[in-house]
């Protein structure tokens, strides 16, 4: 790429604002401070291995579970970037108890809460497995110039105005939508700049890839332990038996499947009887993205996640997600229309 030939993520941003006619500039102020903080996390993990940052923090978030310097140190980085900027009037994030209030100055006056994972897939940071940062940014329901409400929060995922994801990987990569298709950016450390490297994304209608934990395959409900039989018996035609492939970083395993075609699917479990994925902070943003590739996101047979009405802050739920043929043949086994 040349300098004539680069579209920078800042670029792209101006260029595409004549598809937000009531834009004010707001929503390009957000997306700058999350590239920024991005940068500043591909900084740290980078380096993770040499300065006192791997491992455990010692403290567990709300829900129960270790938290990891890394954990703390994104979390800490996206807040800041976010709430010193003035660009949103609240942020709810899977590391915090509760929403954060964000009523000073300019930040009341925004029209946007953010809700994040700032880190996903922490336990792989020890092992140099790459992880990400999940986002999602609703217009507030409350009136501007007040303190944010539970409603801002519990808006269902059809409501997003944007989302997306940072994944530190061989490269870093931020990917985003705004509900007018998926675009991909990597990151140069050289310039400092994130590029347009995957314009328009589409994932493939079928795809060859089934990513789940299948540790757990006892306790999948029986319409699951069928599809994933399905996908292991072998048939020319449908290019089966598919390939397993599961991080346990859901950034990394939606990524690839998004590119390669796939299916993830995170179900019940006896440990996770409504799943262990998050709504707010992983499948409402995931799902956004995913169908705007083309794709499907659901938590049971025909049931839409975007359509889904947040009743808590930390709710989880089941989350299938891909390739459209992939998803509908999962869901075939789990209606009982289809036998092995
Ligand atoms: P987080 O690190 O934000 O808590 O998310 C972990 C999630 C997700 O990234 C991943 O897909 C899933 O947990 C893996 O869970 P299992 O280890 O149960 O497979
Ligand atoms: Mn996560
Ligand atoms: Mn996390």
């Amino acid at each position: 790429m040349t300098t004539a030939t680069i579209q920078t993520l800042g670029e792209f941003i101006i260029a595409n604002q004549k598809d937000y006619p009531d834009a004010s500039g707001e929503l390009s102020a957000l997306f700058a401070a999350i590239r920024l903080a991005a940068k500043v996390i591909h900084r740290e993990i980078n380096r993770a291995g040499i300065v006192d940052l791997a491992g455990k923090s010692g403290e567990q978030n709300i829900q129960g579970e270790q938290q990891m310097k890394l954990d703390v140190l994104a979390n800490d980085t996206f807040k800041e970037a976010l709430a010193a900027r003035g660009v949103v009037c609240g942020i709810a994030s899977e590391e915090e108890d509760k929403y954060i209030l964000l009523d000073d100055g300019l930040n009341k006056n925004s029209k946007y809460v953010v809700m994040m994972d700032p880190l996903d897939g922490s336990s792989n940071i020890d092992v140099n497995v790459s992880v990400g940062t999940i986002f999602s940014v609703y217009r507030r329901k409350s009136p501007v110039g007040t303190s944010v409400t539970d409603e801002d929060f519990y808006q269902p995922g059809t409501d997003q105005v944007a989302a997306g994801y940072v994944i530190y990987g061989s490269s870093t990569m931020l990917v985003y939508t705004t509900g007018h298709g998926v675009n991909g950016f990597t990151y140069d450390p050289g310039l400092g700049v994130f590029c347009l490297s995957h314009p328009k994304m589409r994932t493939p209608e079928k795809g060859v890839i089934y990513s789940i934990n299948e540790g757990n395959y006892v306790h999948f409900p029986d319409g699951v332990k069928k599809y994933i039989k399905y996908c292991q018996v072998e048939d020319d035609d449908t290019q089966r038996p598919y390939t397993s492939r599961y991080i346990g970083s859901l950034v990394s395993d939606i990524h690839r499947n998004l590119i390669y075609g796939g299916i993830y699917l995170y179900p019940s479990t006896s440990r996770y009887p409504n799943g262990k994925l998050r709504l707010l902070y992983e499948c409402n943003p995931i799902a956004f993205l995913v169908e705007q590739a083309g794709g499907r996101a659901v938590y049971g047979v025909g049931q839409r996640v975007l359509e889904l009405k947040p009743t808590s802050l930390h709710q989880r739920v089941p989350f299938f997600a891909g390739s459209p043929y992939m998803v509908s043949d999962l869901e075939a086994f789990m209606s009982g229309r289809v036998q092995l």
